[in-house]
């Protein structure tokens, strides 16, 4: 089983950073207490911030500009799990791209330990590939903040000192609504193909107006909502199944 005594030791030159319990982010006053955290649900509009990335400063609402975003946290740099979901990121990164999806990954570190972190990940990770998407610098934890990109304890600590994120996937739509969030501790890699997966989902649903049944994939049937009558799903869908009044399956319409 993870140790957690294992995170804190990998996070070690982390904990002797100078930490302050409320920051000014651009003009901004900012405090970590938990009424000042905004509550993310599904359909909230994602929290702004600006923050310095490996790629430059960004304002995150003008970053996702007409685009879905796949942003996602994860605890340290230089740490082995992360490396291999980075690296599994930037090698599917094509895979979003065609779906006008963008990457963006946080940690609570530095640019500079995030660049020299990402010439190891190119050694090991992307089969080659070079590393294509930005990683935030989120030194200040104002996003780790914002998005509860934290465990119980590290919350309860966030005003003394060490923080690592949790690996949280957030997936936002051009309209800057959250539309999926998922949360793994720091001992589980995640499931790239599965973040894929989702947006595919979300994106044939927004589309053609119908859901996805357990362990969908691309091609399969999918299923026609209960909102729709049996004419309209005729009209729209053409031949259907009938499981039970509530259950109706089609041939997907890509
Ligand atoms: C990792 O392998 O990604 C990891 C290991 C220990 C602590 C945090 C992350």
């Amino acid at each position: 089983m993870f140790s957690r005594q294992l995170l804190r030791a990998s996070l070690a030159p982390m904990a002797r950073k100078s930490f302050a319990p409320s920051f000014t982010a651009g003009s901004r006053f900012f405090s970590f207490t938990a009424e000042n955290q905004p509550r993310i649900r599904i359909g909230s509009v994602a929290p702004n911030f600006v923050a310095e990335t490996t790629q430059g400063k960004i304002d995150f609402h003008e970053y996702i500009g007409d685009n879905w975003i796949v942003l996602f946290s994860h605890p340290a740099d230089f740490t082995p799990v992360c490396t291999t979901e980075l690296g599994a990121f930037a090698k599917l990164e094509p895979e979003f791209t065609k779906r006008g999806v963008k990457l963006i990954g946080l940690s609570t570190e530095g640019v500079e330990s995030h660049n020299s972190w990402i010439k190891d990940i190119e050694d090991v990770a992307t089969g080659g590939k070079p590393f294509g998407y930005p990683i935030i610098a989120d030194a200040n934890k104002e996003v780790a903040f914002k998005y509860d990109m934290l465990t119980e304890e590290d919350f309860k600590n966030i005003n003394s000192g060490l923080v690592a994120t949790v690996r949280s996937v957030f997936i936002i739509d051009p309209s800057k609504k959250v539309r999926l969030i998922m949360t793994y501790p720091a001992s589980t890699g995640r499931n790239s193909a599965e973040v894929l997966r989702v947006i595919d989902g979300l994106q044939l649903s927004d589309a053609k107006g119908i859901a996805t049944p357990i362990d969908w994939s691309v091609g399969q049937d999918v299923i026609i909502p209960p909102s729709v009558s049996d004419e309209d799903a005729k009209a729209k869908f053409g031949e259907f199944q009938t499981l039970k009044s509530y259950l109706r399956t089609t041939k997907s319409p890509l």
